[in-house]
């Protein structure tokens, strides 16, 4: 129902509209208590689902990727719509505006998005009154970035106040300098830029009581060489894993007419035209650290089978953004469902 009558009246208005729209709504069913009805019809609970990543328990492995709950006020309608993790963010340290509109398109014949948003938000100080709120055993992870006019050499305080700050409401903690719509963020994945930013957290955490897991978000775009560096921090700092992948600024393979790309201008590409590229990182990472750090699988999950080729790829855990556009509220269901047929038959082997 969601892709033949639903998606085809949403998909009239901008994304970004919708986007309000469905947020508004889903706040409004919470309002009047109506989250309990949609997580009897949205959420699939199994044991076999269940797993232990980085020291925290997720009832299922399928989780909200960043950039959808920005402002950390939507976790809750989002869990019940049977995600069994949601990471909120990107948030900075103070509140601003993002890009100028139009930020997000739909290349429907590709089932993908191009997007600039430029991590608007409400800041850190809404982020903190909006988790102080969260209840019962939802895991979230918050996503960090700096704010568009910190230069990067003063980046790493913009991330070690987010981190401060938000340390004791968040599960674990993702450092973002993948995204492509913040001028030269993407420079602070060298080493040397990495480092700086890393210790600053890990000094912070070392002085805490509980333990918080900080993961890398890094680029489809990186090179195997770069990719290798990155592991190498993995392997000499207490990192604890990798997100893996944010957006691409690549416009190879997709159907849509170049002119229309070519119109719609810079921006992150996500969705089906990055599936192989996100796998394939995966699968180095995996096959380099012969498994022995966490990845969080994001990139391309438009349908059950590929969260599947992704947790077989080497990730832990996946995330999604774009399937859930194309797919509908439905898609977290459909994706655990598959997984725990995939596994029933293993375990009985
Ligand atoms: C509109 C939009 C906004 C996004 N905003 C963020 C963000 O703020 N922070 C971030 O780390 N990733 C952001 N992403 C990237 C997603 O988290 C994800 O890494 C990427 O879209 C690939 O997954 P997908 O193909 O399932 O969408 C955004 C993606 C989209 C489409």
């Amino acid at each position: 129902m969601y892709k033949s009558i639903i998606r085809p009246v949403l998909f009239c208005l901008s994304a970004e509209t919708i986007h309000h729209i469905v947020a508004t709504i889903l706040r409004f069913a919470r309002a009047i208590g109506l989250l309990p009805l949609l997580r009897s019809i949205f959420s699939y609970k199994h044991p076999s689902l269940e797993r232990e990543v980085f020291g925290v328990k997720f009832p299922n492995p399928v989780g909200l990727a960043a950039g959808f709950d920005k402002n950390g006020d939507l976790y809750r309608e989002m869990s019940a719509l049977g995600f069994g993790f949601v990471e909120v963010g990107t948030v900075t340290p103070k509140p601003q505006p993002g890009n100028p509109k139009p930020r997000i398109f739909r290349l429907r014949k590709d089932n993908a998005l191009i997007n600039r948003m430029g991590f608007p938000n409400k800041g850190l100080e809404n982020m903190v009154r909006n988790l102080r709120k969260r209840k019962g055993n939802m895991v979230i992870g918050v996503n960090l970035g700096k704010n568009t006019l910190t230069t990067n050499e003063e980046a790493p305080a913009d991330y070690l106040k987010l981190f401060r700050s938000l340390y004791e409401y968040a599960d674990y903690f993702v450092v973002n300098v993948s995204c492509p719509n913040v001028k030269d963020i993407t420079k602070l994945q060298n080493p040397d830029n990495l480092n700086a930013i890393l210790e600053g957290l890990f000094e912070f955490r070392r002085g805490q009581n509980h333990y918080r897991p900080i993961l890398l978000k890094i680029s489809p775009d990186l090179s195997f060489q770069h990719i290798d560096s990155i592991i190498q921090i993995l392997i000499d700092t207490p990192l604890d894993g990798l997100v893996a992948t944010n957006t691409t600024t690549s416009r190879e393979g997709l159907t849509t007419d170049s002119q229309t790309v070519e119109k719609i201008g810079n921006g992150g590409l996500s969705g089906a035209p990055i599936t192989n590229r996100a796998v394939e990182v995966i699968s180095y990472i995996h096959k380099k650290t012969e498994g022995r750090y966490p990845i969080i699988g994001v990139g391309g999950i438009m349908t059950p089978e590929d969260a599947q080729r992704m947790l077989e790829a080497g990730a832990s855990l996946v995330q999604l953004y774009t399937g859930f556009i194309y797919e509908g509220p439905a898609f977290a269901k459909k994706i655990c469902k598959r997984l725990k047929q995939t596994e029933e038959p293993e375990k009985q082997n």
